[in-house]
């Protein structure tokens, strides 16, 4: 990336406020005369809706015929993307154009997996050879260490591979190496530490060789309070655990960050860094160098075939008409749910052990992005933005928060995601799961009315209990297999989604302001619970109360602490961007 002045910073685009879009207005009365109408009843004037209101594009079928909408709404909804401006801030976002108005960036993470040869420019330059040149990187790293060629500094192969993050350099590592653990080098053991709770970290190496250890420290920044922490115990755990001095590092430090200056402070070898730029977001971040852990796991090639599938999600996205194009047509499902349903929440459940950490990680890209109450020009909302994602795997949330979903008061939309076979075949097991899939999603549809019950045989007493109103909303993506090329078209899938819903709230999905604040009264408050003696507490009395109350129920002596099971000395590091509580 260049550091000149941007030609185009892009100004918040004028334009009308949603509630006041023609489309808009339309939606709100279409909604007066349809909201309240039965799925039962959508199904019943039209028996092709099961396979009309589908679509397939870039390997996903999507079926969307269980929401609540008509042709109609979907043609109001699709005016509301035009009225919006999705197709210019579409094309503005593969432009380079810098979307993100309050950090002044261009958003590219689509230029993360462009093809070789292709042109995408961020202040008038072309970034894609930059990101070929670091992928060529991770991919003779990879090549090295999977193959034991890379050895640590007492000359043993890396068998243990850390990567220490957080946030976008933690979740999207973290899920696409549960994700594709089908197709990870058998023989290294990969661990994932985020949390400053040391538990995380000491659990994460408690039987790990510090010899064939290499840990990723992974932060866009190389400031963030807990990778920081983090990362000087790793060093501390390491340097003990060999007997090492600080020349011992560079063989078991990587570092994956936009930041050389921090990187080499914190004194790892610039050679062993792998960069990426500010225009990409870190919750966008897994296909960058941030992907370094997934590289190691699955190797050169698959992680090739997962940028193929972003890829084609992207063109799709790009070129699809918007009522063909399954970003977009989720993103207004959603607005619909959200703004006129009165869903203040989305539940994401995969039925693939292995999509495990996916909510979570969907938790992040969208509620990061879309959790926002001002538009780009600064104006409080009168609507609602981004709603909560959140799920767990199928069928275990069956036995758990279902019955909330089937006959709670809550509206709940479900994204049900499920594939034609399993990596990991086994008896009857496959069969058994998507028939869970496909009969969550009937239930919640049609449900279950007091007639059927009561033509049962259940007591009177009974039949309000054992009703279900059905009318809940639901998709369901099918696709063949979980392989690394669908991983990519899904998680690109949900990236445009949130990106559209952005749009079209006229927000900024690509800043994350929210999260500062919490981050400087931490800063402020670390010192006066580490202080020997209580200092002058300026805070409310809740916040007061609690500091001191903490400060008696802490046990530890202060200056020893415990990583795993060495004792070591705090002192600080020099040129450590935040000043460690533990280090040698
Ligand atoms: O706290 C929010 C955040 O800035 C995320 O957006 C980001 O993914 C995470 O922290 C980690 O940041 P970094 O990669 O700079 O350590």
């Amino acid at each position: 990336m260049t550091t000149k002045k941007p030609r185009t910073r892009m100004a918040a685009t004028p334009r009308k406020p949603l509630t006041q879009l023609p489309a808009w207005k339309a939606l709100v009365a279409h909604h007066r005369s349809v909201g309240n109408t039965h799925l039962r009843e959508l199904f019943a004037a039209d028996p092709r809706r099961g396979t009309r209101m589908t679509l397939e594009a870039a390997g996903l079928y999507l079926d969307y015929s269980k929401n609540r909408v008509t042709e109609k709404t979907l043609k109001l909804l699709v005016e509301l993307a035009r009225q919006a401006g999705l197709a210019g801030r579409r094309a503005a976002m593969f432009r380079g154009d810098r979307i993100n108005v309050t950090e002044n960036r261009s958003v590219l993470h689509v230029a993360l997996r462009a093809p070789r040869g292709a042109v995408i420019l961020a202040d008038g330059k072309n970034v894609v050879p930059e990101v070929h040149a670091v992928l060529g990187k991770m991919t003779s790293f990879s090549e090295r260490v999977r193959s034991g060629e890379w050895k640590g500094h007492t000359g043993k192969a890396v068998r243990n591979i850390v990567n220490i993050g957080i946030g976008g350099s933690d979740l999207g590592p973290v899920m696409a190496y549960e994700a594709l653990r089908h197709y990870s080098q058998p023989g290294i053991v990969f661990r994932f530490v985020s949390n400053v709770d040391g538990t995380d970290f000491v659990e994460a190496t408690r039987d790990l060789d510090p010899a064939q250890t290499l840990f990723i420290i992974s932060s866009k920044t190389f400031t963030t309070l807990e990778t920081m922490t983090n990362a000087h115990s790793a060093r501390a755990w390491l340097l003990q655990g060999l007997g090492a001095a600080d020349e011992a590092v560079s063989r078991h430090f990587v570092a994956v960050s936009t930041d050389a200056a921090n990187v080499s402070a914190f004194g790892i070898d610039p050679e062993n860094m792998f960069t990426f730029w500010d225009w990409v977001g870190g919750r966008y971040s897994m296909e960058s160098a941030i992907g370094l852990s997934t590289m190691l796991a699955i190797g050169p090639s698959n992680f090739e075939s997962l940028l193929k599938g972003f890829r084609e999600m992207d063109e799709h996205f790009r070129h699809a008409p918007f009522g063909r194009n399954m970003p977009v047509l989720m993103a207004l499902l959603s607005i619909w749910n959200n703004e006129f349903l009165g869903a203040q929440t989305v539940a994401v459940l995969p039925y693939e052990q292995y999509l495990k950490r996916f909510p979570a990680y969907l938790q992040q890209l969208t509620m990061e992005s879309n959790g926002k109450h001002v538009t780009l020009g600064g104006r409080k909302v009168n609507y609602e933005t981004g709603p909560v994602y959140w799920g767990e795997p199928g069928t275990n949330g069956q036995h758990s928060f279902y019955q909330l979903i089937h006959q709670g008061t809550r509206l709940v939309p479900c994204d049900f995601i499920a594939f034609g076979q399993s990596l990991t075949p086994l008896g009857r097991h496959h069969d058994i799961l998507v028939a869970n899939v496909f009969a969550q999603a009937e239930a919640l549809a049609f449900g279950k009315t007091a007639a059927e019950v009561r033509a049962e045989g259940t007591a009177a007493a009974l039949v309000p209990h054992r009703v279900f109103e059905g009318n809940r909303p639901s998709n369901v993506v099918l696709a063949d297999r979980l392989t690394p090329e669908v991983l990519g078209r899904l998680v690109a899938l949900y990236e445009h989604s949130v990106f559209t819903q952005g749009v079209i709230w006229n927000i900024d999905s690509f800043d994350q302001w929210g999260v500062e604040l919490g981050k400087v009264l931490a800063q402020r408050i670390i010192p006066e619970l580490e202080a020997t003696t209580l200092p002058r507490l300026r805070h409310d009395s809740s916040t007061n109360a609690l500091i001191r109350r903490y400060r008696k129920l802490k046990s530890a002596k202060q200056g020893r602490r415990r990583v795993g099971d060495t004792i070591v000395q705090q002192r600080e590091i020099p040129g450590s961007a935040v000043p460690p509580p533990l280090g040698v």
